[in-house]
Parts: structure tokens; C-alpha cells; sequence
């Protein structure tokens, strides 16, 4: 299969071609017929929020997101209701419960606002199922078709790390809004005048925190089950500060376009970011999105003017004559970095741009990132002390130091 081909739907309809993805997320070749749980892309990030209208609200204003499809009691699902929005190739399902005993008000009760499923798009739903239980994965939905008016899709689920899953999906034969039950639904919000399209094209990765100890066990999961391999791996100095630490370890599907960093925390004189995470979030999670986009500054502008809150970054991290000597000549002048807080790394093959979130939520479990990539397939290792010492500013803030 050649790469173009390898182009899914929604990277189609977000008018995204080959280059531009290889340069937003670090698309690579990959044989599928060669790997045993071959892994097209993110089919959706589906969320349990303690009010999902409001979430998608917040989806749509503060993250230029577009509402495009609704399932709930008016379409015949009674339990909870389901907003699903977009954004390029990127798509969020947000759920949130209506009946007293939907699961889903359980698992906001549990965990906050939180990432349920990381669901992924495979060619063949049958044949990862089949691996995976091979391998000693827990299936938790077997595969089988779902149909509407606008095709079928063939659907199955294993489990990960805490109580998040991984549905596989196979919409090759679907034309649909989202998946049979939704119906097609926009929003009556009006863009601000001059407001691009969208803010961001593509997800270039998903975090996941687990227990100490649990780093390698998930490493390994993601190798044997769904045949990932490892990209990159941050222990000891790399990623702690003078008072915590953490240890991560990426792996990485085929083609590069699912990347899952895993982190641990590591023990040191304080609580580690991950800590906090795992004791607020109720267990092992996921931790933050990152969203490419191809003009940081902008979507950092926009955002922000919508109240969206980001990680302060001191003077001290611009003024910095290692850091300007080490990062060279990126696409803007430094001071409009500066001016946003924005982040830069550069390693061997180019440099990126990142900047991160305060959590979006009342607990202090999940955020995002904004990344910007020019040829660096990094996470921004250069960062993570300046980011770890802003997050336990925030921490400190919390009385969770
Ligand atoms: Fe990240």
C-alpha cells in the first residue's frame, strides 16, 4: 500500500495531504501486511464529562471545534447523550450520562472528566482481536457489524491501561456522520469574524500515566498485543527537577500517526506531577492530547481569547543563552515566542513548538498541548524541566507539592 493511499476519510475531508501530515505528526511508510495489529490512524477520543453539553459547547468555542454529529434520548439512547465534534482529522466523542444509572455518570464519579476510549481506526477489526487475545489482551467487545441507513461498521474493543479501552473500528464501508445511532447535527455557534477554519489539523499523540512500576509492563502490552515499537525513552536526569521526577517511554503504531508516550512517576523529595495525576484521577489514565497544528501562534491567540489558560513560562527560559544558542533560527522571531509562552526544542532533525494547558477540567488530571512540528519527531525533551518546574508551580498552587 503506498502512503497516499494509506490517507483516512476524515484526513480527506480536512483537505490534509501527505506532506502536510508528514510534517504535522511525522507520518512514516509501514508495510501493514507485514504486522500483525495493523493500525490506520485514531478513529476518536471519546470523553465521560459531568455535563456533556456544555463540554462540546466549550469544544466548539474555546477549541474551534465543529459539531457534527448527536446521539441521546431523542435518537433512541436513553442513558446518556453524545456529542460528537471535529476538528481536521481529529475527533472528539463527549459523553455525558442522563439516566441516574448510566455508567457513564459512574465513571465521571470515579474519575472526573476524563478519556474513556482511545479509539482507533484498523483495517481489520477481526484479525487485531485475534492477536490480541493471542497475546493475552482482555477483549472487552467482541467484533461485530453495526449498520444504519448509512452502512456498516465493523466494531470490537480490548482494554488498557486503567479503566481506559481501545475500540477498533472499521468504517471503510460506513458514510455516516460517526457511527449508526448518531444522527448529523451542527451547532448554531457563529465563528468570530476573521476566525480560521479550524485551530488545529491532527493528533499527534495521547499520554498515558500508570502506576509506579507499571511503565514497562504497558510498554510491553503495546509491543506484543498491538505490535508497536519504541520511539523514544526519558529516564533519570532527562525528566526531573530538583524536587520530582517521572520516567516515560513512547511507542509508536507502524506509520507513526498513533503515538502513546506512557509515564511513570519516579521517586524523589517531592510528589511527582504523576502522583497527583493518579491520586485525583482515581487510577491510571489518560493524561494529554497533543493537537498539531501548522500556526501555534495563532491557535494560541485564538484560544486564548476564548479564556482557554496555559502554563506560564518564565522570562528566565528566553533569556537563556544555552536555550537561544541551542534552539537556532525557528520560523518567528523569539520574542513572539516569548510573548505566548511558547515552547521550543530542536534535536537532530529540526525543531518543534509546544505549549501546554492548565488541566481543562475541575480536577487537576487532564490538559493538552499544542505542537507545532518543522522535521523534529521529539516530545520536546529540552522542555520538560522548564514544563515539570511550571507544573509544580501549579501543583504548589493546589497544596499538592
Ligand atoms: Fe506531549
Amino acid at each position: 500500500m503506498t502512503l497516499e493511499q494509506t490517507l483516512t476519510d476524515e484526513e480527506r475531508l480536512a483537505e490534509l495531504d501527505l506532506d502536510t501530515l508528514k510534517q504535522l505528526v511525522g507520518l512514516v511508510e509501514h508495510d501493514d501486511a507485514a504486522d500483525p495489529f495493523p493500525v490506520t490512524g485514531w478513529d476518536a477520543v471519546v470523553w465521560a464529562v459531568g455535563n456533556a453539553t456544555q463540554t462540546a459547547h466549550f469544544f466548539a468555542s474555546a477549541f474551534g471545534m465543529e459539531l457534527v454529529a448527536y446521539a441521546g434520548p431523542e435518537t433512541g439512547l436513553r442513558d446518556h447523550a453524545s456529542f460528537v465534534l471535529t476538528s481536521g482529522a481529529v475527533r472528539f466523542v463527549v459523553n455525558g450520562g442522563v439516566a441516574p444509572d448510566s455508567p457513564v455518570i459512574a465513571h465521571h464519579a470515579r474519575h472526573g472528566d476524563g478519556i474513556t476510549d482511545i479509539a482507533l481506526e484498523v483495517p481489520d477489526v477481526d484479525r487485531c482481536l485475534e492477536h490480541a487475545r493471542a497475546q493475552g489482551a482482555t477483549v472487552i467487545e467482541e467484533a461485530h457489524d453495526v449498520t444504519d441507513e448509512h452502512g456498516t461498521v465493523r466494531i470490537g474493543a480490548i482494554a488498557t491501561y486503567g479503566e481506559t479501552r481501545h475500540t477498533l473500528v472499521d468504517r471503510s464501508r460506513y458514510d455516516g456522520p460517526y457511527l449508526p445511532g448518531y444522527v448529523a447535527r451542527t451547532s448554531t455557534l457563529q465563528r468570530r469574524p476573521g476566525a480560521p477554519k479550524r485551530l488545529f489539523q491532527a493528533l499527534d499523540h495521547v499520554v498515558g500515566n500508570v502506576e509506579l512500576g507499571r511503565m514497562d509492563e504497558w510498554v510491553d502490552f503495546y509491543r506484543r498485543v498491538m505490535g508497536f515499537t519504541n520511539m523514544a525513552e526519558f529516564i533519570g536526569d532527562d525528566i526531573a527537577t530538583d524536587y520530582s521526577a517521572l520516567m516515560s517511554k513512547v511507542v509508536a503504531n507502524g506509520n507513526h500517526r498513533v503515538k502513546f508516550p506512557l509515564n511513570e512517576p519516579a521517586v524523589a523529595r517531592k510528589k511527582s506531577q504523576i502522583d497527583e495525576y493518579l491520586e485525583f484521577y482515581g487510577g491510571p489514565g489518560a493524561q494529554h492530547l497533543a493537537l498539531a497544528t501548522n500556526d501555534i501562534l495563532l491557535t494560541v491567540d485564538r484560544m486564548r481569547a476564548e479564556g482557554v489558560e496555559f502554563l506560564p513560562t518564565p522570562d528566565s527560559y528566553y533569556e537563556d543563552a544555552e536555550l537561544r544558542a541551542r534552539i537556532g533560527e525557528v520560523r518567528v522571531p523569539i520574542e513572539e515566542l516569548q510573548a505566548r509562552g511558547i515552547l521550543v526544542d530542536r534535536d537532530e532533525d529540526g525543531y518543534l513548538l509546544q505549549i501546554f494547558t492548565r488541566p481543562t477540567g475541575d480536577r487537576p488530571t487532564v490538559f493538552f498541548e499544542l505542537i507545532e512540528r518543522h522535521g523534529s519527531l521529539g516530545f520536546g525533551k529540552g522542555n520538560f524541566k522548564a514544563l515539570f518546574e511550571a507544573i509544580e508551580r501549579e501543583q504548589d498552587r493546589r497544596g499538592n507539592f
